[in-house]
């Protein structure tokens, strides 16, 4: 058996560590070849492949990115795209695809194989917001340099009796945010599945800085006030079509500083969370789930999609993992409501 591995949409650390499993147990177990993809859709596209062998994944479990490249290109918006990657992986000899990704990602794997490709899908992304996992790699990662960053951010607020706004990731699910805020003990966590009011948010900021210390608002980067509250740049997009997020964080300091006349600033941790190492939960949810995707290969559960739930791998359709997002339940964000302002 010949298998294809690829890494679609934005990187996240862990993804080196799924390759090397996927790689090691199918030679080691099942005896197979692998060919690697590169930048995602795109290296099935356009036949454009690497060598993946034991030495190529040597000494890359601890490392950020992917060996492999990623992109965000969506076949299913080339025309005759999935035809092209039948021919491709024919032409290739590779019988099955390992896709690691996130919901485009994934979506697109799906599609495929309701075309007839053999695919097994392993969830990524630094956001959480999978459905079907209860937690995807990278997730932990980014929490952990996240809180980091609050940390040192409360005490150079501190000093200079400052309202602090952190902007982390999350286009849709605030798992970041509510986490890294938690971890971190802000005073606001705003998320994007709850537009906030921003009369509150100001009450929190004034009634933190009466005891003395200096507010942290952690805010995902896709929050939102209510209806009709703060003006906010509209989405612009990128050359290549995605909406650019960011600016939210600037747009509330510049409103704490207007309303409570305290010096506020912003900081957008922006890619720093999805570089560098992953954490030990990250690798080892990461190597687990390679180790998993690739007996599902072997035992032809192809459509289906490895995650955690519990502390269990289990097997569950692309079509439930691409369904619906994985967004913040009210009353997770309720336990960190405990400890605003
Ligand atoms: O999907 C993960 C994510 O980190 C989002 O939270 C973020 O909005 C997006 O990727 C940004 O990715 P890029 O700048 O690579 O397009």
């Amino acid at each position: 058996m010949r298998v294809g591995v690829l890494t679609g949409g934005g990187d996240c650390p862990g993804l080196n560590a799924v390759i090397r499993a996927v790689v090691r147990k199918g030679i080691k177990d099942y005896g197979y070849e692998f060919v690697g993809f590169r930048d995602g859709w795109r290296g099935p596209l356009e036949g454009d492949t690497m060598a993946l062998d034991v030495e190529a994944v040597r000494g890359i479990l601890p490392r950020g990115g992917t060996i492999l490249g990623s992109s965000r290109t969506n076949l299913m918006k080339i025309e005759g795209g999935v035809e092209r990657v039948k021919d491709n992986m024919a032409g290739l000899g590779v019988d099955a695809l390992v896709a690691i990704g996130g919901e485009d990602t994934l979506g697109v794997a799906r599609q495929l194989h309701d075309r007839g490709v053999n695919v097994v899908g392993v969830p990524k992304t630094i956001d959480n917001d999978l459905n079907a996992t209860d937690y995807t790699f990278g997730f932990d990662t980014a929490v952990n340099i996240a809180m980091e960053a609050i940390d040192r951010l409360h005490t150079t607020a501190e000093s200079h009796h400052r309202a602090l706004v952190v902007e982390v990731m999350g286009r849709h699910a605030g798992w970041i945010a509510l986490h890294s805020g938690m971890a971190a003990g802000a005073n606001v966590i705003l998320i994007p599945e709850r537009p906030f009011d921003i009369d509150e948010v100001v009450r929190h900021v004034e009634s933190r800085f009466r005891t003395q210390y200096a507010p942290i608002i952690v805010v995902a980067e896709g929050a939102h006030p209510k209806e009709g509250q703060m003006q906010l740049a509209t989405g612009e997009t990128d050359s290549f079509g995605h909406v650019r997020l960011g600016g939210i964080g600037q747009r509330l300091a510049e409103e704490i500083e207007q309303r409570t006349g305290k010096e506020a600033r912003s900081v957008v941790l922006g890619h720093v969370q999805r570089g560098g190492t992953p954490t030990a939960f990250d690798r080892v949810l990461a190597t687990r789930l390679g180790v998993n995707a690739i007996d599902a290969v072997h035992e032809k559960a192809f459509g289906k999609m490895v995650g955690l739930q519990g502390t269990d791998i289990v097997l569950v359709d692309l079509a439930e993992a691409t369904d619906t997002l994985k967004t913040v339940p009210a009353e997770r964000y309720a336990e960190a409501e405990v400890f605003f302002g």
